[in-house]
């Protein structure tokens, strides 16, 4: 049989801040109905000052890696998805495994927006795969808050911060990833983005002052491109195992709003009780939110061994991916 890379280990962590929807409407001109009916978010978590992103993503891989039972050592592969580092150099992939003591991983990060955990699915199973790696660890943090412009209320209620990782090892039993699809449309480039603080504008006065470096989305035109992708892969993936979706056990799309996990579900025919959303208490967190969802899904004892697993991601970039996985 095949060798697929199998989770055996998930791990979450956030900041203790939350902002309110309540809180929002004291900074711009929104509404909690607005935001419920819209988007589907209450409350995000927001990381305080002094706090980063590596903190968050070490938290939520020692748990990862205690659940998995292994030892940090055994880690060869580090893959740590963030659109929000640390610093510029070196990688917060580095970072992380610095802190964990996972010396003898290749760290370091990949930048895939939202879509970057299932990005990092996809290369840590082709290394298992490929015998390159017999155990990995893939992380998706962020700590967007930095980066939210809280005068522009087209994005400031949507963006949450927190980490989630996961632990892959070799299964030659059927179990673990069957299939893989990443894809992106940098025709799309400009949605969303955040054009300061890099090598084209830098980090002038002017620009810092002119908030380049602040996330701009113009949501609406994307949200068609969102369901359309999320829907497509998610066949694929399905179409290549064999399975129809009324075989998935559980959906995680990522969660970026509550209306288009609804119409994807909705594409894709799945029963909506296998849908799972966390959307309302933490928002959009990027590359942690399907970490974090996954994690929170294990807890609640909402995956059993053999169930079929969906998840499905859509990002700047734009990017976007499904992976189906046997648990
Ligand atoms: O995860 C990364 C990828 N990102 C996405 O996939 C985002 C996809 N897009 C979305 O989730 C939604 O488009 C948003 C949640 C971002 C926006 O929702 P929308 O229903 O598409 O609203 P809209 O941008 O079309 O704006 C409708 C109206 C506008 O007012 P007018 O021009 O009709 O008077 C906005 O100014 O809603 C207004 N509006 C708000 N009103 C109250 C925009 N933001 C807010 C707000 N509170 N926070």
């Amino acid at each position: 049989m095949a060798i697929n890379a199998r989770i055996i280990g998930t791990g979450r962590s956030y900041p203790e801040g939350i902002l309110t929807n309540a809180d929002l409407e004291k900074m711009v001109e929104t509404s909690d109905e607005w935001i419920m009916q819209r988007v589907g978010i209450r409350q995000r978590h927001k990381a305080a000052e002094g706090e980063y992103t590596s903190l968050f993503a070490v938290r939520a891989a020692r748990q990862a890696i205690e659940r998995a039972q292994i030892d940090p050592a055994e880690i060869d592969l580090l893959i740590c998805a963030t659109v929000t580092p640390d610093q510029i150099l070196p990688s917060t992939g580095c970072l992380i495994q610095t802190e964990l003591g996972a010396h003898k991983a290749a760290a370091f990060d990949l930048a895939a927006a939202c879509s970057g955990f299932l990005y990092g699915l996809t290369l840590a199973n082709q290394m298992i795969r490929g015998s390159q790696s017999r155990c990995a660890l893939v992380v998706g943090a962020e700590v967007l808050t930095r980066y939210v412009d809280y005068t522009d209320r087209s994005t400031c209620v949507i963006f949450g911060d927190g980490a989630g990782a996961a632990v892959l090892v070799p299964d030659e039993g059927g179990r673990g990833i069957l299939s893989t699809r990443i894809r992106s449309d940098g025709r799309y480039a400009e949605q969303p983005f955040a054009p300061g603080g890099g090598t084209r504008i830098g980090h002038s006065a002017e620009s810092i002052t002119a908030g380049d470096y602040f996330f701009k989305m113009r949501g609406n035109e994307l949200f068609k491109v969102a369901v359309r992708s999320m829907t497509e892969v998610s066949r694929e993936v399905l179409e290549e195992s064999g399975y129809g979706a009324d075989a998935v056990k559980l959906f995680i799309p990522h969660q970026a709003n509550q209306r288009i996990t609804d119409a994807v579900a909705d594409k894709l025919k799945v029963d909506p009780a296998i849908v799972y959303s966390n959307i309302e208490y933490h928002g959009n967190t990027s590359s942690a939110s399907i970490p974090i969802a996954l994690d929170e899904c294990i807890e609640a004892g909402r995956i059993n061994e053999g169930d079929l697993v969906l998840l499905a991601s859509f990002g700047g970039g734009v990017t976007w991916g499904a992976v189906l996985l046997r648990w």
